[in-house]
């Protein structure tokens, strides 16, 4: 990048961590912890691997064939192996796995035993309808336990899943099927989204009806009457297992045996399959949940994704289980019943461990701090958020609304990464709106587009400079695409994400590169914008674009959701404006402010500039399979 960007925002409050999780933690020095790690980041990665089970050992950590990384060469494992029989083997037999509460309030609790002979008559299930080893099977499952049974059961006879958020269209999920070519879908007949009654089998239906390499179709029937299903292809989920084994030898897969494809489109383009594999993802995936959340045997943690993204994969499935936790899943909306839905829930089931996202974040917040303040909260012990930069101002009020004493671990990771790799740890000082420092062994920095490291304050790409265990090794069919983000800048990892480091070595998100937004020779990344946008007191929720300007390159709009009770009016906007001028300067405030209903974004709730852009600009708005409204 010749021209630098432009970092606008200040953020001075820091919070350090309570005497109560310091003495919990795990890690108490972070700075020697991360240290010694960078300075020898294959022992490290090394020795947390043997907290594990393998079947066989590796012969080297670590094989770099740039941009081809092989982590743990030569040794067998499996990962679903190590989520269920290391525990069941012990006390944990008998613990709390899962606790499934549906958009109705049905409860289902699974322990360990149970979750190991479903997975175990599922695998079994699968091997009777002849899938093996590197076959695909799709599963475009709503939010149920079934879902994740699904997911190891494919994994412990290493047949690879692509799990499709139940809320895609028929063309983007008969796109997934056929770019795995899949044999198998399993599906339910229905989902439920704040009352309304999805139908998901007519969407298989019209997926499947294009998808020739579809042998068969599993229906979980949630439904009574059932509806009728046409056999021989279609089959009944509970009569596909009920004359199962519970026990099925877990396959010894080579470490560098895929786990999985997930379909991701970010915000733009075609989607992509980025593949991960059973042992380094096991490995990444293991430590971070123990250390970035702190972990402890007696947790209740809830992480509200849904598995068809890959926070749920490797922050309901595979971290936890892998860690031996009780997990927390939840069917439904943030507001529904009720804008109380998930502090409720916290209350009911104590949770200690509460894992989530901006967006839902800034969606609570346009409902007041009188909600969460109806519930006992006072379980909760670390918070979590993931996905989007978290402006300062939301940040603030997670901490004021669950009781100011309980660290935000801002986590930045992406599907491609298969774990966290910019985040805090329970005792590093916060910053609210920084995602702090890089996780142990993972050697990060901001750096122009020739690769030279940036000074402190000046924004930059975000580049990950060393291969880690969880990093994904392929885009499915696509080669080429993979190398993609190894040679653009070289011997770096490119994000994609734009970023800048402080004096302290904190990193700040900025936004995505490609929405840079470029005013008068200024460079600015849409977070910092938007962040001074909703420090306003009645901006709930802000996005922001350029506009092609004449004088100025480009002019900066905003799109704007006011918070409850707010009405619309000139002097407001202007109000706004000077709330920009306050925090960011003159360059930064937008000349256009447009009060919306609501943002379009992705399925998994991340705003889409991009569509917001074309539309502004009356072009094509590209594909949109991805977008939730
Ligand atoms: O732009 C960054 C943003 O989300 C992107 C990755 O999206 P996805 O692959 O869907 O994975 C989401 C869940 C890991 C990143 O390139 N992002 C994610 N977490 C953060 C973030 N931006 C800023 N701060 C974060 N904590």
């Amino acid at each position: 990048m010749s021209e630098k960007i432009d970092t606008l925002l200040k953020e001075s409050r820091v919070y350090q961590p309570t005497a109560q999780t310091k003495a919990a933690a795990y890690i108490q020095d972070y700075e020697s912890a991360y240290k010694k790690s960078i300075a020898d980041p294959e022992g490290f990665w090394g020795d947390v691997a043997k907290e594990l089970e393998w079947f066989s050992p590796w012969t080297k950590v670590l094989e770099w064939n740039y941009p081809w990384a092989k982590w743990f060469v030569g040794a067998t494992c499996n990962i679903a192996y190590n989520c269920l029989d290391r525990h069941v083997k012990t006390w944990r037999k008998n613990k709390v796995a899962i606790i499934w509460v549906g958009e109705n309030d049905q409860e289902r609790v699974i322990t360990y035993g149970e979750l190991y002979r479903q997975v175990n008559r599922c695998a079994n299930a699968l091997k009777k309808l002849g899938l093996t080893k590197g076959d695909r099977v799709t599963i475009y499952l709503p939010k149920v336990p079934e879902q994740i049974v699904a997911m190891l059961a494919c994994a412990r006879i290493g047949v690879i899943h692509s799990v499709v958020y139940s809320g895609f269209s028929a063309p983007a999920l008969a796109n997934r099927i056929q770019d795995a070519e899949a044999k198998l879908v399993i599906t339910a007949d229905v989902g439920f989204d704040r009352g309304k009654v999805l139908n998901l089998k007519s969407v298989v239906d019209q997926a499947v009806a294009n998808s020739p390499t579809v042998e068969r179709v599993v229906v979980l029937r949630r439904q009574t009457p059932g509806i009728t299903l046409s056999a021989p292809k279609e089959i009944d989920w509970h009569d596909w297992l009920k004359d199962e084994k519970a026990v099925c030898e877990a396959e010894h897969l080579d470490a560098e045996h895929p786990l999985y494809i997930l379909y991701t489109s970010g915000t733009t383009g075609k989607p992509k399959g980025v593949v991960h594999v059973h042992g380094g993802y096991m490995v990444g995936t293991y430590i971070t949940t123990k250390y970035v959340f702190d972990l402890k045997e007696e947790d209740v943690y809830f992480c509200v994704a849904d598995p068809g993204w890959v926070t749920g994969h490797s922050y309901i499935v595979y971290g936890p289980l892998l860690n031996g936790a009780t997990i927390l899943t939840a069917e439904g909306k943030p507001d529904y019943p009720n804008p109380g839905r998930w502090w409720d829930l916290i209350e009911r089931y104590g949770v200690s461990i509460f894992y989530t996202t901006p967006t839902a974040i800034r969606l609570l917040m346009r409902y007041g701090e009188d909600w969460p303040k109806k519930y006992d909260l006072s379980t909760l012990r670390i918070l979590g958020s993931v996905g989007e930069p978290i402006n300062p101002e939301a940040w603030e009020w997670f901490h004021r609304a669950t009781g100011e004493n309980k660290p935000i671990m801002d986590t930045w990771w992406q599907t491609e990464t298969g774990s966290i790799l910019i985040t805090p740890l329970p005792t590093v000082p916060l910053k609210p709106g920084s995602a702090t420092r890089p996780f142990l062994g993972i050697e990060a920095d901001v750096v122009d587009s020739a690769g030279n490291s940036l000074p402190a304050n000046t924004g930059g790409f975000a580049v990950i400079k060393k291969p880690w265990p969880s990093m994904m090794r392929t885009i499915y069919k696509d080669p080429e695409r993979y190398k993609t983000y190894w040679n653009t800048i070289p011997n770096c990892y490119i994000a994609g994400d734009i970023c800048h480091k402080d004096e302290d070595g904190y990193m700040w998100f900025m936004g995505r590169a490609d929405d840079v937004i470029k005013v008068a020779g200024n460079r600015l990344g849409t977070a910092e914008v938007e962040s001074a946008l909703v420090s306003h007191h009645a901006v709930a929720e802000a996005a922001v674009i350029g506009k092609p300007h004449k004088l100025v390159g480009e002019s900066i709009k905003a799109f704007i959701i006011l918070k409850q009770g707010e009405v619309d009016s000139p002097a407001l906007i202007q109000s706004i404006k000077d709330q920009v001028l306050k925090e960011l300067g003159k360059i930064a405030v937008p000349s256009e402010i447009d009060i919306v209903p609501s943002l379009p974004k992705t399925r998994s709730g991340k705003i889409m500039r991009r569509v917001l852009k074309a539309k502004e600009l009356g072009q094509d708005l590209g594909d949109i399979s991805t977008i939730e409204d």
